[in-house]
């Protein structure tokens, strides 16, 4: 029987979510002060995502920086399933990417789960899902990544390069396996069934690619977890070393508990929205104060649950900043309408400048694919 008011599945994340319990559940690692301090002596400084915990778990993240010490460079992967538009929550585990790749100097892999999304909605056609791989594509070029060191791997284009890795794949998972860890039922299509090696196939590219074992690091947020628990349990048995994990938590939807969702439009600030839209959501958005000004100033308010402070936090403010207005929030020094104001001024000029780099990025799709 399960107590808990949250779930996070691969293809639902919902409630409110305790991610010390997800660790154990999961059987994951806590980020430690002594990994951290590991990663601050190679890349020089701490990157705010893992200083103020966006990342807080692993899974062999130690033996990768090991690896790396001894001069045996990693890959790094990571994707996108094309279901929708990009919006700031998506943004956060791709500019840490693109820092772990500037600071550890390597290449990364970047796959399009094109038939994961076309295959899971019943209603959504190979087309609209199409129309979404181009615009993402953009939208992760314009993140900043390295042309040289970068490729980008649409599955229904390059699935060639998948396809012999993702048979040894499946030839060794069971059906039982993946119902229990996907909770796949009798009644999903089986496209879906067969999908979980689709996804666990660019682990290995790696290795294929440069002809011997190398090391993968994977940055996504905790819910793709399930996909590399199935992989790392089959690929000593094929000769491929077990992919590693760096996972972050979700960034809160602006109005309620739960990530960011494409899916409710309004509680996130998509890379194409005006500024007007983003300031209405900002201004209707959900925070951690109390319903008046007086009670704000007697009582104080609760950052935490508060996604203006998180936003705040992860994007823009510096961690001193934060501190104190979270100090200040907690104080009833600070009210909600200053908060606003300050992520709203500091969300459009964000956004401005991701549009240009954005539409820059139209031109330049051909230097990331696979030949
Ligand atoms: N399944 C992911 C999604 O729905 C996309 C994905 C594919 C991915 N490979 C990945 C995400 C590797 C993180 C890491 O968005």
């Amino acid at each position: 029987m399960s107590t808990e008011d949250f779930t996070v599945t691969p293809w639902s994340v919902e409630g409110d979510i305790d991610y010390d319990k997800l660790i154990q559940k999961f059987g994951t690692e806590k980020i430690s002060e002594q990994v951290l301090s590991r990663v601050e002596k190679i890349t020089g400084e701490l990157h705010p995502m893992l200083k103020l915990g966006y990342f807080f778990s692993h899974r062999d993240f130690d033996k990768i920086l090991t690896e790396y010490e001894r001069g045996n460079k990693f890959y790094l992967y990571t994707g996108r399933g094309p279901s929708g538009s990009i919006h700031m929550g998506h943004l956060l585990p791709w500019i840490f990417t693109k820092y772990l790749q500037e600071k550890f100097d390597v290449n990364l892999i970047f796959q399009i789960t094109d038939d994961e999304k076309f295959l899971y909605n019943d209603d959504r056609t190979l087309q609209d899902v199409s129309k979404y791989t181009t615009e993402n594509i953009c939208d992760i070029i314009a993140v900043g990544f390295d042309p040289k060191k970068t490729k980008i791997l649409i599955d229904t284009k390059d699935i060639k390069r998948i396809y012999p890795i993702s048979l040894e794949i499946a030839k060794r998972i069971t059906f039982s396996t993946v119902k229990a860890v996907f909770g796949f039922q009798n009644s999903t299509n089986i496209g879906m069934v067969g999908f979980p090696p689709i996804q666990a196939a660019p682990c290995f590219l790696p290795s294929v690619i440069e002809g011997r074992p190398t090391p993968v690091l994977i940055p996504a947020a905790i819910d793709q977890d399930p996909y590399w628990r199935v992989t790392r349990d089959i690929a000593e048995k094929i000769g491929f070393p077990k992919p590693t994990q760096i996972h972050s938590k979700f960034l809160p939807g602006l109005g309620m508990q739960g990530k960011m969702s494409s899916s409710i439009p309004e509680t996130a600030i998509f890379t194409t929205d005006t500024e007007e839209a983003i300031d209405k959501k900002i201004s209707n958005t959900f925070t951690g104060g109390q319903p008046t000004v007086d009670l704000q100033r007697k009582l104080g308010a609760n950052f935490n649950i508060c996604p203006v402070f998180w936003y705040l936090r992860y994007f823009f403010d510096t961690e001193k900043e934060s501190d104190e207005r979270a100090r200040k929030c907690r104080a009833g020094e600070l009210l909600c309408g200053e908060c606003k104001c300050n992520l709203k001024d500091a969300t459009k000029p964000f956004i401005a400048d991701f549009k240009k780099k954005r539409e820059k990025a139209k031109n330049e799709i051909d230097k990331f694919m696979f030949d």
